[in-house]
């Protein structure tokens, strides 16, 4: 069974979810108010399943789409079927350019936990893009923030793809974030590091301390937003993403300023949400 939510509304739906989709949509539009769609599924793998469904429309329409990824473990399913859809129906991503959100300071690009490893062992050798069309940030200094946003300047995200940390961040854009920043070196909170340490041995000390990450205005900027998160403990950054206020304390409610947000979560991840 699939639920899709909206700020005000939740309606349970039958497998054809597309006509409902168009209702929420002409509903945004009628009430001249942003509205957050919202789907809930069962588990990460039917997360997964819709998060590709959206991914292919918009590769379907836009042979050269720009594509903003992130790392994590939210996104795999959808990699791998992004993979699987290449391999099998010769869907091609050559034309495409991708921008990654974040990436730590401190590591070398070829270190196993590097998040240019990590895109290129769980997307990139599985597909056809051409690397000069691959771009991750890297570096620690403000011009290396400025370089990253200088790729970006004459290129809109078509979709971004977004993880949720547990404390709300988006990129590594971490609780208290003005929504205003653009790329930009953080400091790594320590729930984060805590949250991150199952890749590097399970020991905090080996998690780098700083990374760069695309600002709060630089997501903002794509055409449409892809979120995916499962799991229990994402159910309270959902909630403050979903019900509550736009609020610097957790950096995903900026979302709700958004016109083109969909939000794909596992009833784990949703299981806080107001009914
Ligand atoms: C990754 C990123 C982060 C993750 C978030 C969730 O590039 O920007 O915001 O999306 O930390 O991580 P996972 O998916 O591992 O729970």
């Amino acid at each position: 069974m699939l639920w899709t939510r909206d700020k005000k509304h939740m309606k349970k739906m039958s497998a054809d979810c597309k006509q409902v989709m168009k209702v929420v949509s002409l509903y945004r539009k009628v009430q001249e108010e942003i509205v957050m769609k919202v789907i809930v599924l069962k588990d990460y793998d039917e997360v997964s399943q819709k998060a590709f469904e959206v991914m292919k429309e918009v590769i379907s329409a836009k042979k050269d789409a720009v594509l903003g990824l992130a790392t994590g473990s939210s996104p795999i399913g959808l990699y791998q079927r992004m993979i699987k859809d290449h391999e099998e129906n010769g869907t091609s991503y050559a034309a495409c350019q991708s921008f990654n959100l974040d990436e730590y300071v401190g590591l070398s690009r070829d270190h196993a936990e590097s998040y240019y490893t990590f895109m290129h062992e769980n997307l990139f050798k599985g597909l056809d893009m051409k690397e000069e069309n691959i771009h991750l940030p890297y570096g620690n200094t403000k011009e290396d923030c400025e370089a990253y946003e200088k790729a970006m300047e004459h290129v809109t995200v078509d979709i971004q793809v977004l993880g949720i940390g547990a404390n709300g961040h988006i990129g590594f854009n971490e609780p208290g974030t003005p929504f205003t920043e653009e790329t930009h070196i953080v400091t790594l909170t320590e729930k984060t590091r805590q949250d991150n340490a199952r890749f590097f041995d399970n020991d905090i000390q080996q998690v780098p301390t700083h990374a760069i990450t695309m600002g709060i205005a630089t997501i903002m900027k794509a055409k449409k937003v892809l979120l995916v998160a499962a799991g229990a403990n994402k159910a309270d950054a959902v909630k403050a993403m979903v019900d509550g206020k736009p609020d610097e304390n957790w950096p995903a409610s900026v979302l709700q300023k958004h016109d083109d947000v969909i939000v794909i979560v596992d009833e784990a991840a949703a299981s806080k949400l107001n009914a």
